[in-house]
């Protein structure tokens, strides 16, 4: 297990630390008082372009070699950035042609970080000779680890730019996608409206313009973005790994809120790493939700560090941020919650943003593990130091351990972008409020989840669900068909199959190339305001524990070969059927016509837990969450109380408590932010004995 922390060593050299003589001396005091609190890995560089390359071409690593140093001989590994996301304030002055243009086609300025536009091949160029220069330098340093590409893509509106180099790139980047300009028109739909063009190049970014753009042309863009921002990652991952052989890759991506496929930039690197919030947040399923979407990015071809398998959490935050309209303290034992929480969802390495609270620059009042005055007396460094304590204890026994799923959710981000680009049915719609509705559920009662794209093998999934496919592309329905003709059980919802991979509804019914799946078509859909409810009556297969409503979308079902095991209770389409099951090959699939409350999803777990054969992971208080890692021998269970009162938790077996090596059972207390860990070996069929010959 890595354990470690973000440390900028350029913050901490004099006149901020250090004396005039030895401007760096307090770099060893850090690295001192990391081993102490049991830190065995730094992430360093990932801003410091301006520093190693003060003047275009004049290159200066000795800095970062010493620092790597420094942190060697205390026994620290290191994890170094490549500077990208800060380009120096020379290089924009010199090509004010790299900052990226908005869609009002202005330009963001330089002075901060992330002002650039990926299409630029002047920025390219510079991005390549910089990592050249930083892998030459540093690459072959004995104690690396791994690199970070760039900063935590995307965001702050940056995933997109409308630069003339842009147009060309989206230009030839539609050419190679339709080949044709007639079959760009005819796919795309450019008849609407008549905005049929006769070249490539006269298809329009869509920049600022009085009104919406063909949707079709909206979700090209997108992906145009996001297939920009993955060339950019692997430009940057195919140089380290020809410059510095066998160090793996990665970088900081959030759980899947930035504008581009965060599924394809994961197949770019070689393992994940994550940034996470999750201390500052109260919600404790929307981060357990976001870990495992992020775990899920990659679930193959995964190469970290030690060769460990699963994700790394590379920014998990100590304390206190700064962007928030009031920025509270992390309450004592929040910290080693939610880093539990990543550890048991998958988490090889954790690393805590930031190290000391800097003095200068824009995060000066950023919460990190050391306060401004660097001492190690405070209250967060300390109770890091107990966690990297335990990390020690359990890094053996969660060896090679692994999160293992039986039930699948589906996300695309092509899907989501469908649903946010262009004029909607229902606005009020969120397909995450959707996804976490179903996911809190399954959460709740402890039942591990995996995320998945409806391209991938589904064969493993007992269960699978598919919330609002809005976009399903011909070849998506046919895996989804094939996974419940061979058994699998299929939930899917209102506002599934409306277009296909084109933007194109169909001719056929809705859901799109699934209506034989689900035995049934929806014939009209009804979007509802915010507050206007209708009900669902059942029909005996499903019990209930409460009147469950109908929310923001009614689907009108026409019923054909499908069970029907609820209806609506009211309005012109009182009496037709809301929610259904078919039975396709050897497997079922439901179909819920609606959106409804947090306890219609709760009833159906506990209904879908029987019908698949799912088991909750332990049986305890409903506050308290679960996760499990294993092995062939070992299971190791996780138990977190969000909660800031006590739970009880009564233990029916002995279980034992590996952090305390004690033996649990009966009724045991379960402390506020409190975290349990508890090792279970498996028993081992006997070897067969080798057969006479
Ligand atoms: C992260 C970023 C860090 C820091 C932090 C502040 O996304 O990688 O450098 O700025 O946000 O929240």
């Amino acid at each position: 297990m890595y354990f470690g922390t973000d440390y900028y060593p350029e913050h901490w050299v004099y006149p901020y630390a250090g004396t005039p003589e030895e401007p760096e001396s307090r770099w060893p005091r850090d690295a001192e008082l990391m081993v102490a609190a049991g830190i065995n890995v730094v992430r360093m560089g990932e801003f410091a372009w301006g520093l190693y390359e003060p003047e275009e071409g004049k290159f200066n690593f000795d800095w970062m070699a010493r620092a790597m140093d420094v942190m060697a001989n205390a026994g620290l590994q290191i994890m170094l950035g490549t500077p990208t996301a800060a380009p120096p304030i020379w290089l924009a002055r010199k090509h004010p042609d790299i900052l990226p243009l908005d869609e009002n086609g202005l330009p963001m300025h330089e002075g901060t970080r992330k002002a650039y536009c990926m299409n630029s091949s002047v920025y390219w160029d510079y991005c390549k000779k910089i990592i050249t220069q930083l892998a030459n330098a540093l690459g072959k340093h004995p104690q690396l680890i791994a690199w970070q590409i760039d900063n935590g893509l995307g965001g702050h509106d940056t995933e997109s730019s409308f630069n003339e180099e842009t147009r060309r790139d989206w230009h030839a980047w539609l050419q190679a996608k339709y080949e044709t300009v007639e079959r760009l028109n005819e796919f795309m739909g450019t008849r609407f409206w008549t905005q049929i063009v006769s070249r490539f190049e006269d298809v329009p970014m869509p920049m600022k313009a009085p009104t919406v753009y063909n949707p079709a042309l909206l979700l090209d863009w997108m992906r145009f973005s996001s297939d920009t921002i993955v060339a950019f990652v692997k430009m940057q991952a195919d140089l380290l790994h020809e410059l510095a052989p066998g160090i793996p890759v990665t970088n900081n991506l959030r759980a899947l809120t930035r504008c581009f496929d965060h599924f394809d930039v994961a197949d770019a690197l070689d393992f994940v790493g994550v940034d996470s919030n999750a201390t500052i947040k109260t919600k404790s399923a929307e981060n357990a939700c976001g870990m495992d979407m992020l775990r899920s990015l990659k679930k193959s071809n995964i190469k970290t560090p030690g060769d460990d398998g699963g994700f790394w959490v590379v920014e998990q935050k100590a304390n206190n941020v700064n962007w928030q309209e009031v920025n509270s303290l992390v309450r004592p034992g929040v910290v080693r919650l939610f880093t539990y929480q990543a550890v048991s969802r998958g988490a090889t390495g954790m690393l805590y943003f930031l190290w000391r609270q800097a003095r200068i620059g824009s995060e000066k009042f950023y919460g990190g593990v050391l306060t401004h005055d660097g001492r190690g007396e405070n209250r967060v460094y300390k109770e890091i130091s107990h966690i990297g304590d335990e990390i020690k204890l359990l890094g053996p026994i969660l060896q090679g351990t692994k999160v293992a799923a039986e039930t699948c959710i589906l996300f695309s981000h092509e899907n989501e972008w469908a649903m946010q680009h262009g004029p909607q049915p229902n606005r009020y719609f969120n397909q995450r409020e959707h996804i976490q509705l179903f996911y809190n559920a399954l959460h709740d009662r402890n039942i591990p989840v995996d995320f998945a794209r409806p391209t991938e093998d589904l064969s493993k999934y007992k269960l699978v669900i598919a919330p609002s496919l809005k976009l399903l592309a011909g070849g998506e329905a046919d895996l989804l068909k094939l996974y419940v003709q061979n058994g699998g059980t299929l939930v899917s919802t209102f506002h599934t199959g409306l277009v296909d991979e084109h933007h194109i509804a169909p001719d056929n019914g809705y859901p799109h190339d699934l209506t034989d799946l689900f035995g049934m078509e929806v014939l009209e859909f009804d979007p509802l305001p915010p507050g206007e409810e209708n009900h669902l009556t059942f029909k005996g297969a499903f019990p209930t524990s409460h009147l469950h409503p109908a929310k923001l979308w009614c689907d009108l079902i026409e019923p054909k070969e499908c069970q029907i095991l609820a209806t609506y209770a009211k309005d012109f389409y009182a009496g037709r059927p809301s929610l259904t099951m078919n039975t396709f090959g050897l497997g079922k699939a439901i179909y819920i016509g609606t959106m409804s409350h947090q306890h219609f999803y709760y009833d159906l777990i506990v209904w879908l837990r029987q019908l698949c054969n799912l088991f909750p992971l332990l049986k305890v208080p409903d506050t308290v969450e679960v996760s499990l890692r294993q092995k062939d021998d070992t299971r190791i269970y996780f138990l977190l109380n969000h909660q800031n009162s006590p739970v009880r938790i009564q233990f029916y077996k002995p279980m034992h408590d590996f952090l305390t090596g004690t033996v649990l059972q009966g009724n045991y207390d379960l402390p506020p932010h409190g975290v349990l860990v508890l090792d279970e070996r498996i028993p081992q069929k006997p070897e067969p004995a080798p057969s006479e010959a």
